[in-house]
């Protein structure tokens, strides 16, 4: 399950309701979807798609979209690291970054302009949004594998808008454990695979 760790403050928060509220006021909403039991381990794209077609259209209708896809990134997935180095420098979009986490795990690091840097960890079950325009980064974790259904507006507000002079690099990757808020923000680096060139 999902959980926000705000390192500079040495916090940590899993509750699901404690999560809600405090990602509210930065437009970002988590949801708990089933999967358990919904499809079978060996799913196709297709049948993801097919299976969660209630929550994707509800979202669509809700918010905008027009599409979904489902991507599918895994330890041998060819140029995985270039692809990677992509998502893990600070950036925006023009539409907001919808991700249903089907199996596998990462994190997205939040940067908002007046509060400390927070992560959010995802794993199999969670739906987060990073709103348009809101800085962020993402890491893979370290079984550097995740297969997420994606939600857009139109395929080129997904393109990242970097940020010079960003933050990423201060702050480890991490999907881990008491290590990271007893170890300040230093990277884990037997737990965390660090994916930054
Ligand atoms: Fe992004």
């Amino acid at each position: 399950m999902a959980k926000i760790q705000i390192p500079d403050q040495k916090r940590e928060i899993a509750d699901v309701e404690q999560m809600r509220a405090f990602l509210e006021p930065f437009g970002i909403w988590y949801e708990k979807w089933d999967v358990e039991g919904r499809i079978g381990a060996d799913a196709s794209d297709k049948e993801i798609l097919t299976a969660y077609s209630p929550e994707i259209e509800r979202l669509k209708t809700a918010c905008g979209f027009v599409t979904a896809d489902v991507i599918n990134v895994k330890a041998e997935t060819p140029n995985l690291d270039a692809m990677l180095n992509k998502f893990n420098k600070e950036h925006t979009h023009s539409e907001d970054e919808v991700r249903f986490t089907v199996y596998g795990s990462g994190v997205f690091h939040i940067h908002p302009d007046n509060a400390p840097v927070f992560s959010i960890t995802v794993e199999s079950g969670d739906l987060v949004n990073v709103p348009r325009g809101t800085k962020h980064w993402f890491n893979l974790c370290s079984d550097r594998k995740i297969r997420c259904i994606r939600l857009f507006e139109e395929m080129a507000g997904w393109t990242p808008h970097y940020i010079e002079g960003g933050v990423a690099e201060k702050y480890s990757p991490l999907c881990l454990g008491p290590s990271y808020l007893t170890s300040s923000t230093k990277p884990n680096l037997e737990s965390v695979v660090n994916l930054a060139e």
